[in-house]
């Protein structure tokens, strides 16, 4: 192994040019030169597992096995940072806004997407946040899609098992009715319960494709700390499709560090980084 890492080159400038054009195809990320370094360092992991020792051999071999390799290099690329209950005012939101708003309505059914899902820290919050709502009230019918570009992010949000330093925000009672605490083997992780994953269906989903495979609205989207990697151009078409993909009185929740100022006048100031739709 250590072999081989010495052996690889540095990736030139050219070599990074085609990656950084097959990774803005593939996902929209858009990488600016000064990420060369970062790019090198992810791309190198890649190549020990493949045993290629040049970044032009595995840009041979990425077009060879398009199909299939495409993926792992998306995989290496992504940025996957989140946690529980992460900008913590976007489910108080919820419990105050959106979902009272809800109950008054005698909603049967809500329909939440978690786009750009990461582990599943986000979506497995939205539930139990959903979960300790309604828990002395009717629960209806609550679905929460959750998609990402990224298959070994979405392998390890379907397993919902974490360590114990990663559930450590959420509150303990909370935790222990939405999570089983590990023995033996298992001690120092958290299980989320079946009662809590049966209401995630998660799905790799390239937000910056032409059409998604999805067939009703949503009363909710997160789209949360994914954009920030995408061009202007790609924000734009992802928040039409979003406009879109939402019910009309629904609420779109972004990230506290982004914006819709500039990108889009589809949609109408709620709450920190929550917006509705312009009708
Ligand atoms: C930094 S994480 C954010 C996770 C979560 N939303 C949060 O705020 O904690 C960004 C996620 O966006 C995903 N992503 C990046 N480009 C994407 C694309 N074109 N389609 C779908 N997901 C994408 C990455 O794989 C990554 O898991």
């Amino acid at each position: 192994m250590a072999q081989i890492n010495q052996i690889i080159t540095e990736l030139n400038e050219k070599d990074f040019n085609l990656f950084r054009e097959v990774i803005y195809r593939e996902s929209g990320i858009n990488l600016s030169p000064m990420k060369k370094a970062l790019v090198q360092s992810r791309l190198m992991r890649r190549m020990r597992e493949l045993q290629i020792r040049d970044f032009n051999e595995y840009y041979e071999y990425l077009n060879e096995n398009y199909d299939d390799e495409r993926i792992h290099l998306i995989n290496c690329i992504t940025t996957n940072k989140t946690d529980f209950f992460r900008e913590a005012g976007h489910f108080d939101y919820m419990k105050n806004e959106v979902l009272p708003r809800y109950v008054k309505e005698n909603r049967k059914s809500i329909r939440i997407w978690s786009a750009g899902c990461s582990t599943g820290e986000e979506p497995y919050t939205i539930a139990i946040s959903l979960l300790e709502f309604f828990k002395d009230k009717t629960l209806p019918d609550i679905k929460i899609l959750a998609t990402d570009i990224d298959t070994k992010v979405l392998e390890t949000a379907m397993e919902g098992t974490y360590k114990e330093e990663t559930v450590k925000v959420v509150d303990k009672e909370v935790l222990r009715r939405y999570a089983l605490k590990g023995v033996g083997k298992n001690a120092g992780y958290y299980r989320m319960k079946d009662s809590v994953k049966k209401m995630i269906y998660f799905k790799r989903l390239n937000l910056l494709a032409d059409t998604f495979p999805l067939k009703n609205k949503f009363d909710i989207i997160f789209c949360r700390n994914v954009v920030i990697y995408f061009d202007r151009n790609s924000q734009v078409k992802l928040f039409k499709q979003f406009y879109n993909y939402l019910n009309n009185d629904g609420y779109l929740f972004i990230g506290h560090s982004e914006t819709l100022t500039s990108v889009s006048n589809l949609f109408q100031f709620r709450g920190r980084s929550v917006y509705g739709k312009v009708l």
